[in-house]
């Protein structure tokens, strides 16, 4: 069966009170409109369009895609007015449109495969939800348990107030019906909008069927109108995230304490302490330990390795078996092999790293010369010595040893000792010197 959707973008959001487009606001790094674009993505459909604002080419070009149609709707005179702004693209097709809104975006491909099922080709389907305090939605109007319309909260009677039924908003309805009622809609209600929910009396008129369908939890039509709650959608989402990976086998010390902002990939037996943060794709593999406080964005953790606490791996960073980062270690665009230590205070950056080398507390990898990025090569069994540094471009051989202090600045010749450092010198008899009883008195 094929499918368009329509996706309603196209509101303020003056409570977010933000120069940044209500819709482009995120939620684990993706903003909103992108979550309900690619849940729309997951249905398949034939054609998306999304209908845009005013201010809203910012929201156009920030979320362009091959596969989006654009609809500008200005000024907004309502959901049924934004709606219409839509139909142009459609042509009159018969297959039926699903109406989802740009800041509603936890809502399940599932829950939204039901309500398309129930609509079939031919009738007009709701999703409503009932609600302890209804208040501010409109209400779902029943006769012998039949949807006969939609009233506005403003436009509500005390009877209707008290229906705990509500209109979530998003609805399947057959496209040709939709071409036919949108323009007959009109304004005469107490906010003087074009609502699409009136589209209900006429199909009512019409003896189509209505049908319902409903959400499986109710944050999954929630919005976002306020920071407050942007940030509560986050708790949800990031809830969700932590119970999936606790089901796949991942131990989580606390499962309101980690951010997944992006893709986060776990073998079996990972665990992960508190306040760990992961952007991009990051695989651990199998028994990986992450510590608390770190974090990781596009990175591989190799089997067995162990992270933090304190340690930031930073894009390209992979890492082989039995690695150990500990604790204010920053590691980028570098692969260290199996069996590794950094186990304390070092930046490893462009850096190909044998195995069983040992990083000393304090090395630092000099890779940028304030122009270009250089890489650093250390092979093999090497050890480097704490508080050294390395200018790349430079090797360090294979079982190479580099004493405390270094600064490498020429390649180190396998299994040697190298040491760059100020001789020491103990100077006998030496006294510091007194404070001056009387410094103005030069003597
Ligand atoms: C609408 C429904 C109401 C439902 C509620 C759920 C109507 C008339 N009412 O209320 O029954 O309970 O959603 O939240 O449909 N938008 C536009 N252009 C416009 C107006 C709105 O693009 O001219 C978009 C908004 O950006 C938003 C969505 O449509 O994403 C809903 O608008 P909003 O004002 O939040 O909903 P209401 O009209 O109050
Ligand atoms: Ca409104």
């Amino acid at each position: 069966m094929s499918l368009n959707v329509v996706i309603l973008a196209a509101g303020q959001g003056k409570r977010m009170r933000s120069d940044l487009p209500k819709v482009l606001h995120p939620i684990a790094g993706k903003p909103l409109l992108g979550r309900v674009i690619d849940t729309a993505r997951e249905l398949n459909p034939a054609r998306i369009c999304v209908v845009y604002g005013h201010g809203g080419e910012q929201v156009r070009s920030a979320m362009d895609a091959p596969d989006l149609g654009w609809a500008k709707q200005e000024p907004q005179l309502g959901t049924g007015h934004a709606v219409l702004q839509a139909m142009p693209g459609f042509a009159v097709s018969p297959e039926p449109t699903l109406v989802l809104y740009g800041d509603v975006p936890l809502t399940r491909a599932s829950t939204l495969a039901r309500l398309i099922d129930a609509a079939g080709n031919d009738k007009l389907a709701l999703l409503t939800a009932r609600l302890p305090n209804p208040h501010g939605y409109g209400r779902i109007v029943r006769v012998d348990g039949k949807v006969v319309r939609i009233v506005e909260e403003k436009d509500a009677d005390d009877a209707e107030r008290a229906i705990t039924e509500i209109n979530t908003g998003i609805l399947v309805a057959p496209g040709e019906a939709l071409a036919r009622w949108l323009p007959q809609l009109g304004n005469r209600n107490a906010q003087g909008e074009y609502y699409l929910t009136d589209i209900v009396q006429m199909a009512v008129t019409e003896g189509m069927e209505i049908v319902t369908a409903h959400p499986d939890a109710t944050w999954e039509t929630d919005g976002v109108n306020s920071k407050s709650q942007l940030a509560a959608l986050e708790r949800v989402h990031q809830r969700n995230v932590a119970e999936t990976l606790m089901e796949a086998g991942v131990m989580l010390a606390d499962p309101a304490r980690i951010d997944v902002r992006g893709e986060l990939i776990c073998g079996r037996d990972v665990s992960i302490d508190v306040n760990c943060v992961f952007e991009g794709r990051v695989v651990l593999e199998d028994g990986v330990r992450i510590k608390a406080n770190c974090v990781l964005e596009d990175a591989v953790v190799g089997a067995g390795s162990v992270v933090g606490p304190f340690a930031r791996l930073r894009p390209g960073t992979v890492l082989g078996k039995d690695v150990h980062i500990g604790n204010f270690v920053e590691v980028k665009n570098s692969q260290i092999a199996d069996h590794s230590k950094a186990n304390h205070l070092a930046y490893v950056g462009d850096a190909t790293v044998g195995s069983r080398v040992n990083i000393g507390a304090g090395t630092i990898t000099c890779n940028y010369d304030g122009a270009n990025k250089f890489r650093t090569v250390i092979e093999d069994d090497a050890f480097i010595g704490s508080d050294t540094q390395l200018v790349a471009p430079v090797t360090v051989g294979r079982g190479a040893t580099l004493g405390a202090g270094t600064t490498l600045t020429k390649d180190a010749p396998p299994d040697t000792l190298t040491v760059s450092r100020a001789k020491q010198v103990s100077i006998a008899g030496w006294k510091r010197p007194a404070k001056n009883a009387n410094p103005e008195k030069k003597v």
